[in-house]
């Protein structure tokens, strides 16, 4: 786990504005749900992923409750829809915030990571498929990343699903497969494909395709979503051995890999269709459709591509106050007020020692207050930049429109 510090904190937030401006552009709600929940919810996720059986923060807390930190946010999303019953359909929501997973941590993995996504419920239309990958695809170019490649694939309704899956584990039986994939293969023959060690790349490359398993719906929705994609010009590839990590998801899948991040780390975000989770948590048969994308690897992949580089604002004043610091006091709570930044220096220190933290704060002006300047009243405003002009001695009353109309 790691801290967040300044200045790098701006660009969290500035990429949480750009997310929160594009989905609600969309008519996407955001909703807030718990980092803890009863560890019910994330089983559901799946029982053979790595993300339930190795990576949960679960614990039993004081009152006997098995509860687990949330290792993602769907499962907590269609909990909370299952709960509420919102009686508009399709329920669009939005939401950002931290996850947990006990995770071998390293570049772009992370045990807490943040995630910014969307989820739909209650809607089985492709348009739909489209527009929420269309979303994810403009927030990328909102973001100036240009390596961003979006991977599709359908894994066909259930039933088409577990015939695949057991297509597979017929096929892999007599193949030639490392000892890990075995294990993978005796718990989840979908994720053997997901397997990168060589031992297994020519066993993986003659696996059947599910494409050869989806049912007439299947196809014409998987159809639809292509066509509609090519529609809005967007790029995609189609990836028949596109599985994904969770367990829930249902005919259209996707992920969007960064060109910029190792191999194992390249999914800067990823999503799909799971049609049968809110009835696992209890709540009526609902489709549903969602994304997640990692806010650190995508930040990551900005620093990669030299795009959205810092994003804090420089200040608008630093005041000098070389008169006992009240000055400052006022002075900074009534720019404050009027809506400009101010910073200033504290212990009273000397003009040269508080010029410097002007400087190193980057502030556009210093306004300086000396004894003079208190006994008539003025105040001296500084441009910092180098050829910003020169100093200016003005009436303190004044101070507040000269600065807004210097900006
Ligand atoms: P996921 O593929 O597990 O899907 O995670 C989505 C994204 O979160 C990943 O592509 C990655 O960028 C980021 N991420 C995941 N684990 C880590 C980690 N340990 N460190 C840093 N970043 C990480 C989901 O979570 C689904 N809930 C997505 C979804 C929403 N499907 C439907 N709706």
């Amino acid at each position: 786990m790691r801290d967040i510090l300044p200045p790098e904190t701006a660009r969290w937030r500035r990429l949480n504005a750009v997310f929160a401006d594009v989905v609600s552009a969309a008519g996407y709600g955001q909703v807030i749900t718990p980092l803890i929940e009863d560890v019910g919810v994330f089983t559901r996720i799946g029982e053979a992923t790595d993300v339930v059986t190795k990576e949960l923060y679960a614990f039993e807390d004081r009152g006997g409750r098995h509860v687990s930190l949330r290792p993602e946010l769907t499962a907590s999303v269609c909990r909370a829809f299952a709960q509420h019953r919102p009686a508009a359909l399709p329920w669009k929501v939005w939401y950002t915030g931290p996850n947990f997973r006990q995770e071998k941590a390293q570049r772009g993995r992370y045990r807490q990571f943040d995630q910014v996504g969307v989820e739909v419920l209650g809607v089985d239309d492709a348009h739909l498929d489209v527009e929420i990958i269309a979303l994810a695809a403009e927030f990328y170019q909102r973001l100036g990343l240009t390596q961003v490649t979006l991977v599709l694939n359908s894994l066909g309704e259930p039933e088409d699903r577990a015939a695949y899956v057991a297509a597979l584990e017929t096929y892999f039986a007599d193949a030639d497969l490392s000892e890990q994939s075995q294990t993978t293969l005796a718990k989840n023959p979908l994720r053997v494909l997901d397997s990168k060690r060589e031992h297994d790349a020519v066993a993986i490359e003659g696996a059947p395709q599910i494409s050869e398993f989806y049912s007439d719906d299947a196809a014409a929705h998987f159809a639809a979503v292509q066509a509609g994609l090519k529609r809005l010009g967007i790029d995609f590839v189609v990836e028949p051995k596109l599985v994904r990590g969770l367990d829930y998801y249902r005919r259209t899948i996707f992920e969007f890999q960064g060109g910029t991040l190792d191999s194992a780390q390249n999914a800067l975000g990823g999503g799909g269709r799971y049609d049968g989770l809110v009835e696992a948590l209890g709540g009526p048969a609902t489709p549903g459709i969602g994304f997640a994308l990692g806010v650190d690897r995508t930040l990551l992949a900005c620093d990669d591509e030299g795009v959205f580089g810092d994003v804090t604002r420089p200040l608008d004043v630093f005041v000098v106050d070389v008169v006992g610091g009240q000055e400052a006091a006022v002075l900074t709570a009534e720019l404050r007020a009027a809506g400009l930044s101010a910073d200033r220096g504290y212990d009273n220190r000397s003009m040269k020692a508080q010029m410097k933290l002007a400087n190193r704060s980057e502030a556009r002006f210093a306004v300086i207050v000396g004894a003079d300047e208190l006994a008539d009243g003025t105040v001296v405003v500084r441009p910092m930049a180098r050829d910003a002009g020169d100093q200016q001695t003005i009436p303190r009353t004044d101070l507040i429109s000269h600065l807004k109309d210097r900006s």
